[in-house]
């Protein structure tokens, strides 16, 4: 018992660092120097899973980590138009939300949407190549107990429409912390998620809690090089480039699923390579 409430207490840390701004760490991280992603695991006790922890997030989807399951498992998602928040967090660009934003239901399980951000380049890798960004939606359990993340992955080419909803505040960006954007529409992705990998790992930045599920979109999406541009500008030149370095399987599994109307067929090679 006594075990289980450490165990909460640790969680909700994690959680109030995931859902707050930058101000809650006290400790200073970086892509790079001395505080770079290496050391993380040094700069505060709080960090430790970032270099002791053992299913650390971003990885490498690599074919022979990769278990084709056959079940139909769609994830729904039903998010919702809603007032919006454009956050410089200080080593990424995101998004915050004053409402009821909406949920996806994985296996059951129902999970709401509290923030998302950006990384570029990506820091999955999947179909053999790290792209140029990736974007991290984060939902929670209703008891705040678990997290799961949904990553789409982006290459250079047209721009994307969500981006585009908000790009011209982007721009404001590198003088205040926070502008308000209205409400904005998720039409734009909440479409298909029948391919998809899933794998437990971790937080890709401090404190680097583990116990993460990661759905990882299998459809690759564009963003055009202006919008990739406006994510990057706030930000600090250490943290222009912020994505953490992959991180090793430790004998994890991912999984892989690819449905089309609602059976399994078996995924191109390209997407197991
Ligand atoms: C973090 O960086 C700021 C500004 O460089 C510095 O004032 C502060 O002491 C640093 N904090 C820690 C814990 O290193
Ligand atoms: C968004 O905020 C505006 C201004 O505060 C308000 O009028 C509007 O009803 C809000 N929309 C939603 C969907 O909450
Ligand atoms: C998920 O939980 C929210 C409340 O957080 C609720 O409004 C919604 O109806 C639930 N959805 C499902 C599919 O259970
Ligand atoms: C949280 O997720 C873990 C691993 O996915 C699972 O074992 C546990 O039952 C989940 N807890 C809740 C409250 O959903
Ligand atoms: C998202 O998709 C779900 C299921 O297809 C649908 O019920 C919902 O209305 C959609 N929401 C938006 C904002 O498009
Ligand atoms: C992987 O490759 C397939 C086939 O070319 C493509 O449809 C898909 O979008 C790619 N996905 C990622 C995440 O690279």
């Amino acid at each position: 018992m006594a075990m289980m409430r450490f165990h909460l207490a640790i969680t909700s840390m994690a959680l109030l660092a995931l859902c707050t701004s930058a101000d809650y760490f006290s400790a200073n991280f970086s892509y790079t120097g001395p505080n770079g992603p290496a050391n993380w695991g040094s700069l505060s006790p709080s960090f430790a899973a970032c270099s002791n922890g053992k299913a650390q997030s971003p990885v490498d989807l690599i074919k022979s980590d990769i278990v084709i399951n056959k079940q139909f498992k769609n994830i729904a998602r039903n998010y919702l138009p809603t007032n919006a928040t454009l956050v410089n967090n200080k080593f990424h660009i995101g998004v915050h939300f004053e409402g009821k934003v909406g949920d996806i239901n994985v296996n059951g399980k129902n999970y709401s949407l509290k923030q998302l951000h950006w990384h570029s380049p990506s820091e999955h890798k999947a179909n053999g190549s790290i792209h140029d960004a990736e974007l991290h939606l984060v939902h929670l359990t209703q008891d705040l107990s678990n997290i799961t993340v949904m990553a789409v992955l982006y290459k250079l080419g047209d721009p994307d429409p969500f981006i585009s909803q908000f790009q011209d505040k982007l721009v404001e960006l590198g003088k205040k912390k926070e502008i308000a954007i209205g409400t904005i529409d998720f039409e734009e992705i909440n479409g298909s998620s029948r391919r998809y990998y899933t794998y437990v790992g971790s937080l890709t930045t401090p404190p680097c809690k583990e116990g993460v599920n990661w759905i990882i979109l299998g459809k690759l999406r564009t963003l055009s090089s202006e919008q990739l541009k406006l994510l990057k500008a706030p930000l600090k030149p250490e943290f222009k480039h912020n994505a953490r370095p992959l991180q090793q399987m430790n004998g994890r599994k991912i999984e892989m699923y690819y449905h089309l109307h609602g059976t399994h067929v078996t995924p191109p090679s390209k997407y197991h390579k």
